[in-house]
């Protein structure tokens, strides 16, 4: 039998900008009442994708008239190719030819990259809007729409463009994930069971004991997750918000990932999540050639990641022209990368990770070829 689940609201303390993140379910029912408390003005623009706005804005937009805010809607196409200059300028343009003021809250209703590209407008229109947050993927729910990253995609690379900007309020509404395809699921979760890897051994034993009965749906395994979650990761940003230091823990497995996530054209070919897992792997894999964590440790995060449906490979999904260092190429554009020398986030043993600079080249090549073998 499927468990209840229950309201969670939690903190990202930052001074006269902290915001509350509100976990549960029924929140975008109710959402018109919790946005009307936080916003100067009672007009928003709702920024969605299509696949979003088929399931989930009639509900929002009800509860935005029933509480009188004004609102008008952008739908833009699904998909990270919407995270691009074009559409940031297709937004602004569209904001300024509604009249924003500074007043105007701009509302994410989707994943992360609808909640990437509406807080980068948010950020740069008018020399910054505020913006609420209401993620509709696990991913978004547990890591993109706290903590104030915002930005889009260029053709050198993921994320390059950007800037810190954080919501006013955050509303990770758990019946979103009812719709959401079981693949994106699965990918989210590679983000939920990161924050075990890096700190919690203790939710690293949960999510072996309750990452199935997440994945296929259990409304409190999810809640409990996405609290544990964006727990860690308020703790986090309200320690280090502009990541100079341990807010980069926060990036395991990441550098591998976006290395990845390049070659496959960031399509559905490899999701974000996915490649977090492989990445994490990787990491698990470096950590213990260099006599940091032990096989052990390699073998339970690659025996859960696999037993979950994550993958632990990229053999099925490589093409002829991938070689090792075409891998270390992308990787050293890492936006991470100082003075030429990569960051990398590694680990004593599960949830006990930390970054270095310390990874000797000749190690990293081997690593890259024997996981891409795997
Ligand atoms: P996404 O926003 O592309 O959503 C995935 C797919 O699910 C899309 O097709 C979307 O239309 C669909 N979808 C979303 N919610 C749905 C729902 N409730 N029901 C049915 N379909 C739904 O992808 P994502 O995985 O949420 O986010 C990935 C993006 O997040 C990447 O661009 C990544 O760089 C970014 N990201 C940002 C941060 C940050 O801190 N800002 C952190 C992690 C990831
Ligand atoms: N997703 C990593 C961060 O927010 O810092």
């Amino acid at each position: 039998m499927r468990s209840e689940p229950t309201m969670t609201s939690l903190n990202v303390d930052l001074g006269d900008r902290s915001y509350a993140v509100e976990i549960g379910n029924g929140l975008i029912e109710t959402a018109g009442a919790r946005i009307k408390a936080v916003v100067p003005s009672s007009q928003v623009f709702v920024i969605t994708d299509e696949n979003v706005a088929a399931s989930w804005l009639a509900p929002l937009q009800k509860s935005l008239d029933h509480h009188g805010i004004k609102h008008a809607t952008k739908i833009f196409p699904p998909g990270e190719q919407t995270k691009s200059i074009r559409c940031i300028d297709e937004l602004t343009a569209w904001l300024l030819d509604q009249g924003i003021d500074r007043k105007t809250t701009l509302v994410a209703l989707g994943g992360g990259v609808i909640g990437d590209l509406t807080g980068f407008a948010a950020a740069i229109t008018l020399r910054g809007v505020p913006f609420i947050q209401i993620p509709t993927t696990l991913l978004a729910q547990v890591d993109s729409s706290v903590g104030g990253k915002t930005g889009i995609d260029t053709p050198q690379g993921k994320n390059l463009i950007g800037a810190f900007h954080q919501p006013l309020l955050v509303l990770a509404d758990t019946d979103t994930l009812n719709t959401l395809p079981r693949r994106q699921v699965l990918a989210g979760y590679a983000e939920v069971v990161k924050y075990g890897m890096i700190s919690d051994p203790a939710f690293f034993d949960w999510c072996e004991m309750n990452a199935q009965a997440l994945v296929d749906g259990d409304a409190e395994a999810r809640r409990y997750a996405i609290e544990q979650s964006c727990r860690a990761k308020a703790e986090i940003v309200a320690d280090d918000e502009r990541e100079a230091g341990r807010r980069a823990l926060l990036n395991l497995g990441h550098t591998f990932a976006h290395a990845f996530e390049a070659e496959a054209g960031y399509s559905d070919k490899l999701l974000h999540g996915e490649a977090v897992a492989f990445g994490c792997l990787c990491a698990f894999e470096l950590s213990h050639r260099l006599e940091l964590c032990t096989g052990q440790d390699v073998v339970r995060v690659a025996r859960h990641l696999e037993g979950i449906g994550l993958p632990t490979s990229v053999k099925n999904i490589a093409e002829p022209h991938w070689t090792p260092e075409l891998i270390i190429g992308h990787m050293s554009k890492d936006k991470k990368t100082e003075s030429g020398q990569l960051t990398f986030v590694l680990a004593r043993a599960i949830g006990e990770a930390f970054t270095t600079r310390d990874v000797p080249a000749d190690l990293l090549n081997a690593l890259v070829a024997d996981m891409m073998a795997r």
